[in-house]
């Protein structure tokens, strides 16, 4: 396709702007045509802003010929309808992570998806465009330092309000590591587990915070993964890979030095959306890419399958305080060229 991608986005909430404006603004070969919300007038004055047409119903917009492809960016619940429905459609789909929020709905998109014979769907597991996940994947695919033998990393953020609960810090924050981490070392979880630390005195009734999730791969590979929400001062992601014969560490984005005041230090981000802000915008530039090419390169629904099965897991682990084995079937042929990035 050598025409500018149109491109339908449904969902015009926080996220969803973002990506109208990084497509209409700073990617190149796309641009938003159309766009749907359920909030109608919310929905009219964003239309209004980006030039585009509105669709009081999602459904209508994905079948309409105003797009080539679609953006799912509507809360977790009505991911699988608008997905199934582009499927459909024959049209390609980025929806936004998680694909849907319960494994048997995942698996319904799966199914449909390999019933229509081609890959349309992907999920927006954004951290495997992030520079430094990069360099680390590409260190531990050549085994450049040996087997990678076991993970330490961390999930912080700042605050969060009352409405985040204990299931999120699973479900809404490491479901980006159990994405991520599964994509680095190229292989499916075996166990969950999920441990609670002192609660800090920052929480509230409702969130246990900080928690530990500890994965273990098929292969033997140990994994934690620390998610403390209530920092109080920091977005701080940390991934640290022991291998045989080195120890690797994502590194921070870069920001200047600065020595001031008897302190010589850089800032550090306080946001995921600055922090990740690089990795969407790869992201969506290769979604365009690769839809224009008649591809997904990225992570597919059965990705986003196996990362919603893992994260089921762990929640019964956290709610049962046990070890929970991760039962997932190989992956199909459909979808067997699984890492392509
Ligand atoms: P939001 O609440 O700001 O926006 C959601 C929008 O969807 C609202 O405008 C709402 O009116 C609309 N909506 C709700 N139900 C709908 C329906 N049935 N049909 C059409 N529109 C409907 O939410 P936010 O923060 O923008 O998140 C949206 C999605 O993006 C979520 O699934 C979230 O998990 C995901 N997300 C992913 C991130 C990542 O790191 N990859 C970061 C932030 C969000």
């Amino acid at each position: 396709m050598n025409t500018e991608l149109r491109v339908g986005v449904i969902g015009v909430g926080a996220i969803g702007r973002t990506h109208i404006e990084r497509i209409n603004e700073k990617l190149q070969g796309a641009k938003v045509t159309a766009c749907a919300d359920v909030n109608v007038e919310f929905g009219k004055t964003v239309a209004e802003k980006y030039n585009c047409k509105f669709y009081a119903n999602g459904e209508e917009m994905i079948a309409s010929d105003d797009i080539d492809a679609v953006i799912v960016t509507t809360i977790d619940p009505f991911h699988e309808q608008y997905v199934m429905a582009a499927i459909k459609a024959g049209k390609y789909v980025f929806c936004e992570k998680p694909l849907a929020p319960e494994p048997d709905a995942c698996r319904r998109i799966v199914d449909a998806e390999m019933a229509g014979g081609k890959k349309l769907v992907q999920v927006g597991f954004m951290r495997r465009y992030d520079l430094g996940y990069r360099q680390l994947k590409e260190v531990i695919k050549n085994r450049t330092y040996g087997e990678p033998l076991m993970l330490h990393c961390a999930h912080r953020n700042p605050a969060v309000d009352e409405s985040y609960t204990t299931p999120m810090a699973v479900e809404n924050s490491m479901i980006h590591e159990i994405d991520v981490l599964r994509w680095l070392l190229d292989e499916d979880y075996a166990t969950a587990e999920v441990v609670f630390a002192k609660n800090t005195r920052r929480t509230h009734k409702d969130l246990m915070d900080p928690q530990i999730m500890i994965l273990t791969t098929k292969s033997g590979v140990r994994i934690d993964v620390e998610a403390f929400v209530n920092t109080g001062h920091c977005y701080d992601i940390k991934c640290e890979v022991c291998c045989e014969d080195a120890i690797l560490n994502l590194p921070e984005p870069s920001n200047i030095e600065v020595c001031a005041n008897a302190f010589r230090g850089h800032a550090i981000h306080s946001d995921w959306s600055t922090r990740f802000v690089e990795a969407y915008n790869v992201e969506v530039q290769e979604w365009i890419n690769a839809t224009k090419a008649g591809r997904v390169d990225g992570p597919t629904a059965w990705d986003g399958y196996a990362g919603q099965v893992t994260a089921a897991a762990a929640s019964k682990a956290r709610d049962t305080q046990k070890v929970v084995k991760i039962e997932m079937e190989e992956t199909p042929e459909f979808y067997k060229i699984r890492f392509c990035l």
